[in-house]
């Protein structure tokens, strides 16, 4: 079996290439290096990596021939509302277009592949009140980014069903753990806050720290992502999160405790186009056989150990 994961040198995606190695798999990488690093990727003489962007039609098309996946994982993209709403047409190259276009060569030329998993995010839910979010809550897509993985759903979901593809989409909450990249003003904020830490540099807190959110050690996603491979799922949704609200302000003091150290906070106003509460309801995965192992305190406690 191989396995094609896009993105496969960035934070998610080298998690998830150790993992399928791990599982016996074959798998082909490509990874712009944008965000990513192939050091990130542990098993890297048994993996195929190709240094090239998503966005290259031509390149994609080739590399679907010549590698004949099994698997698609699509993880390139653009991870960031901040940047989508600086440079909204070269996002959504990437977050949408590119994933159309593999999509669309994938039913043109009948490419027979057991599952193409498509990496959404909890973006698409917004700030409407319900909560917790589940899959079949309204959406409410506040950022270009937030409506480029919708839209993408929605492709991908509708390929599925008109084309008899076997797609599925996964909605990331807040992903952390080793391996994200800190380095830019949009990075996760607990990578940000671990090198603050780290490096004892002041950390910009955007709002007041009341907006929440669920964050996910990556060990989790992952298991999450397994499982839904194994499970052969077809056109369905999966939310992939922890199933706990915290503050940012919770995260914070949590985190100062881990690490044993004071963070040093500057305070701006909050970002455009965020969202102030987020918390998945994960009922679905948890079905398929899911069981959160890392709290935050223990996913954080791993992390710092790490860093
Ligand atoms: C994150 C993901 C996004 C994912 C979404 C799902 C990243 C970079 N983004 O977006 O891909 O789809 O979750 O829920 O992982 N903050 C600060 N200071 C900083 C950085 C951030 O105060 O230096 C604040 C932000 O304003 C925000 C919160 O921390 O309120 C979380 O920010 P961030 O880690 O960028 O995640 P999301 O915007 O939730």
């Amino acid at each position: 079996m191989k396995a094609l994961v896009t993105g496969g040198a960035g934070f998610i995606g080298s998690h998830l290439v150790d993992h399928l190695v791990a599982e016996g798999l074959d798998v082909v990488v490509v990874d712009n290096l944008s965000m990513g690093d192939l050091h990130n990727i542990k098993h890297q003489d048994k993996v195929t990596v190709y240094v090239e962007d998503v966005r290259n039609e031509k390149f994609m098309q080739q590399l679907l021939q010549e590698e004949q996946p099994d698997y698609i994982y699509f993880l390139a993209a653009v991870a960031s509302v901040a940047d989508s709403i600086e440079r909204p047409a070269e996002t959504h190259s990437v977050n949408q277009t590119a994933v159309f276009n593999m999509l669309e060569y994938i039913r043109k030329t009948n490419l027979p592949i057991k599952q193409f998993l498509f990496t959404s995010s909890a973006a698409v839910y917004g700030n409407l009140p319900e909560l917790p979010k589940k899959e079949d809550s309204r959406v409410d897509p506040l950022s270009p980014y937030a409506i480029d993985k919708y839209a993408t759903e929605r492709f991908v979901l509708a390929y599925g069903e008109l084309y008899d593809l076997p797609t599925v989409c996964v909605r990331f909450f807040n992903v952390y753990g080793p391996g994200q990249n800190p380095s830019s003003p949009y990075s996760g904020v607990l990578s940000i806050l671990t090198d603050c830490l780290n490096k004892k540099k002041p950390f910009t807190l955007y709002g007041d720290g009341s907006q929440t959110r669920d964050f996910v050690y990556v060990e989790d996603v992952i298991q999450a992502l397994w499982l839904i491979t194994k499970s052969d799922t077809e056109h369905e949704v999966f939310n992939i999160a922890n199933g706990n609200e915290a503050s940012l302000n919770a995260i914070i003091e949590t985190y100062e405790k881990v690490a044993g150290t004071s963070l040093q906070i500057k305070k701006a106003p909050g970002r455009e186009g965020e969202v102030k509460r987020s918390v998945a309801n994960i009922g679905k995965l948890i079905k398929l056989g899911y069981t959160t192992k890392w709290s935050l305190e223990a996913g954080l406690s791993k992390y710092w150990e790490g860093a």
